[in-house]
């Protein structure tokens, strides 16, 4: 299982994705077709021929920010995660980023235990800072080095 590039045809998959996953930030095809032009840093992983998650994250000084990252509902638990995690976090060694953060809902278990498994630590909370609805975000950090 690899993780590769996102490209154009694959935008209205992650679309499909991306309404199945309340829990991301609901991003338009201008915003994906700007990661397929190389705008911002993004990888899928598909199975099959069918596109099963992607993550798109970017550069913020000497770190990196995963932005938006999602694994299709039926194939969740079967490591596409994981696959996305690493190539992001390989990028990131790539251009000897400090550190990864992400933000993500406070209610959201599963991501929770995902990245608290994978080295991330709880370094913050943002009052809500997510609408519809309205919940905190938890900011998770892990170091790179
Ligand atoms: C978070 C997410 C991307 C993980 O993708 P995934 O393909 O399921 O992850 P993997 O299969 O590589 O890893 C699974 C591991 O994550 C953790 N995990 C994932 N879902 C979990 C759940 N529902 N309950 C408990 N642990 C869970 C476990 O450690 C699990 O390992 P295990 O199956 O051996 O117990 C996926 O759950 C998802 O798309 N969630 C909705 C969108 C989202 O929350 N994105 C992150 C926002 S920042």
């Amino acid at each position: 299982m690899n993780a590769r590039p996102i490209e154009l045809h694959d935008v209205e998959s992650i679309l499909q994705i991306q309404s199945a996953s309340p829990e991301v930030a609901q991003w338009t095809a201008w915003d994906y077709n700007r990661v397929a032009r190389g705008e911002m840093a993004g990888w899928a992983v598909e199975e099959d021929g069918e596109l099963c998650g992607f993550l798109v994250a970017r550069r913020v000084a000497n770190d990196i920010e995963i932005l938006n990252f999602a694994v299709r509902p039926e194939a969740r638990r079967c490591g596409f995660g994981e696959t996305l995690l690493r190539r992001a976090l390989q990028w990131g060694a790539e251009l000897h980023a400090e550190k990864a953060l992400l933000e993500v809902r406070a209610s959201n278990f599963a991501a929770l235990q995902f990245y608290e498994h994978r080295g991330f630590q709880v370094v913050g909370r943002r009052p809500r800072y997510y609408v519809s609805p309205a919940e905190d975000a938890l900011l998770l950090c892990a170091e790179m080095r």
